[in-house]
């Protein structure tokens, strides 16, 4: 995820995209760049860090062009600095874009352009892009053109800002499945990621469409569809107040997050999958054939909710791979005598990449000599540096502490892991991987589902929201949903609750239950499902409350359960991924009635740098 503002009209527009750029820094802050239309040749300014960090190293300087291009960059691919900030441009310097998305096929399509003599700076994707429009300039003469003919060649997710010293004041903006805006004023338009972005210049806006190009000068605005033609667009008047607009209307920053999962995991996933040929696409994580046929164990080290993605991950592993499995919390690993060889595969889960007890383990498994991944969310970040590998989780900034987005992107991380793994070593079938990527590809699909039911579990949420005490159960896989489930809901609502292996029960917490305790009990189909029944059956027995989640249209489950909130029928391996939603959901709901803040719970942090 990263940024992008676009200003032509009669104002000078560096403040214009210094103000909108601050407005997106949510969107990521590692680096940050603007291009301004200059007499001659463009004035390209770029840098490493926050926004701030670009408005002193422009602030000296007398730039008054009057069109312009920002850009506020989320590393994806090639680390945060100067040289791989956008914009960036074409061999002359006479093409300027700014890019949010990822272009699969630039690996290939900058092969191609390095044979025809065009000259590279950085290691991003999104560099191929002025290189293939300024290549299509030699057959076209029209800026437009060149550009559609560009996007062709290019598979993948992007929104374009694109300017050219040829057509002095023209912006022209593009679009596939990242979201871009046109903003409409008097004499001067705008483009944008989001609204925040322009809120202070314009509340007229136009959406753009996916395969949509658009002509924006100062006076005129033009929109075409893929085959060139002109789209008639709708104008909306946005009503929103300018914190609202930062959360895209939702009313916090982990209602947002969480409705973002299902173009989370579409851009985790991005690229990765061949279902057609059983193929994953993981060779960049750097794990040789002969070593992955040698691995012998491998451990999983996190904190706090990528933990909980660490336990599901040992089951995959273990179940599909037959590799023994060991996760740990970190800061309990860190100070245990864990035994370790090297040939064993040492992978760490963190969503910021700077989790001190994490990142302790990491570098004692390194000293024993072990082959060390990341699965993590923050490309610059240490865990990314100084890992052998990683697998980088498109989930984009989270801003709200309970991590959302990160855990279910952390999840498709493991699995396509394992399939790679599995495949490598022979113990995934290629008819099994093939039945298991198509039911992956089919999840964003049915969190969606789960989302628009939204309202129903608000309603649940606000039936128990008095309560004090809430027991989370599940089994196997489920397991860490209870586990994650509970956490969600005492990190946020300050409720006591307590994630349990269903079968423990009666060993303890089953003494605790009464009619004034809710038990959200996790009874999706699979292996276990007629046993977690009993646990329910037991705890009914006690006259506790049942919450379950469970397949829609599940009669056992309505039989004994108060309320059920609904997810679709997934393969057992994947249910992890549609049950932990509705759990975010409920606590979320439950913290709202409380009146708690939400995004910034007591005595957390986002990110836990002291041990
Ligand atoms: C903090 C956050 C959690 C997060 C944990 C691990 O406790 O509040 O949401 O799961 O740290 O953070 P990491 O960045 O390593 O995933």
């Amino acid at each position: 995820m990263c940024g992008i503002v676009g200003y032509t009209g009669n104002k000078a527009a560096l403040p214009i995209l210094i103000g909108g750029l601050k407005k997106l820094e949510y969107r990521g802050y590692d680096s940050a760049g603007i291009a301004i239309g200059g007499p001659s040749a463009f004035i390209l300014r770029r840098c490493k860090g926050k926004v701030s960090a670009l408005d002193k190293l422009v602030s000296s300087e007398k730039i008054n062009g009057k069109t312009g291009l920002g850009h506020t960059r989320w590393a994806t691919h090639g680390q945060p600095s100067e040289e791989n900030a956008h914009p960036h441009t074409d061999c002359r310097g006479r093409i300027v874009v700014v890019h949010n998305g990822i272009i699969e096929n630039y690996i290939a399509l900058r092969k191609k352009l390095k044979a025809k003599k065009h000259k590279f700076r950085s290691e991003t994707d999104t560099e191929i892009i002025p290189h293939l429009i300024e290549e299509k300039l030699k057959k076209e003469k029209n800026l437009l053109k060149a550009v559609r003919k560009a996007i062709a060649d290019i598979r993948g997710s992007y929104a374009l800002g694109i300017m050219s010293s040829d057509e002095p004041g023209t912006i022209i903006a593009a679009r596939k499945d990242t979201p871009l805006i046109i903003g409409l004023g008097k004499n001067e338009n705008f483009i944008a990621s989001d609204i925040p972005a322009i809120l202070k210049h314009t509340r007229d806006i136009i959406l753009l469409d996916d395969m949509e190009t658009a002509v924006i000068k100062p006076d005129s605005v033009a929109v075409f569809d893929s085959a060139g033609r002109t789209v008639k667009k709708k104008i909306s008047r946005i009503r929103w107040n300018p914190s609202m607009a930062e959360r895209e209307g939702y009313r916090h920053f982990m209602l947002k997050e969480i409705f973002e999962q299902p173009r989370a995991i579409q851009d985790t996933l991005r690229g990765k999958l061949n279902p057609a040929k059983g193929y994953i696409h993981l060779e960049d994580i750097g794990l040789t054939v002969p070593y992955v046929k040698k691995i012998r164990k491998i451990f999983i080290v996190a904190c706090g909710t990528a933990y909980h993605a660490g336990m599901v991950g040992k089951f995959l592993i273990e179940k599909m791979l037959g590799i023994p499995c060991e996760t740990d919390i970190a800061s309990e690993f860190r100070y245990r005598s864990p035994v370790m060889n090297k040939s064993d595969l040492f992978i760490i889960i963190s969503q910021s990449g700077e989790t001190a007890d994490t990142l302790a383990a990491l570098r004692m498994a390194k000293k024993r000599g072990l082959k060390t991944l990341s699965i993590c969310n923050v490309i610059g970040s240490s865990a990314a540096r100084e890992t052998n590998g990683m697998i980088f989780t498109h989930a984009g900034p989270e801003i709200g502490v309970a991590s959302t987005k990160a855990f279910t992107t952390q999840l498709i991380a493991l699995y396509l892991l394992t399939l790679y793994l599995g495949r490598i070593r022979g113990a995934i079938p290629r008819q099994e991987a093939v039945r298991i990527m198509t039911a992956i590809l089919n999840i964003p699909q049915q969190i969606r589902l789960i989302l628009r039911k939204s309202k129903a579990i608000a309603k649940t949420a606000r039936k128990y929201s008095k309560k004090r005490d809430f027991l989370y159960i599940g089994r196997n896989l489920n397991y860490p949903i209870a586990l994650e489930g509970a956490l969600k809901l005492k990190e946020i609502s300050y409720i006591h609750a307590e994630g349990y292996a269903a079968g423990e029960m009666k060993h303890g917490p089953i003494a605790l239950i009464d009619k004034d305790m809710p038990i959200v009990a996790i009874a999706t189909a699979g292996g276990v499902y007629e046993k977690l029944l009993s646990n329910v059956q037991e705890a009914r027995a006690r006259n506790g409350i049942i919450i379950a989640v469970a397949n829609t249209g599940d009669k056992n489950i309505s039989k004994s359960a108060s309320d059920v909130l609904c997810v679709p029928v997934t393969l057992e391996e994947l249910s992890p991924l549609l049950n932990v939603i509705p759990l975010q959901l409920l606590s979320y709901y439950i913290a709202l009635y409380r009146r708690c803040d939400i995004d910034q719970p007591r005595n957390l942090a986002k990110s836990v740098v002291v041990e």
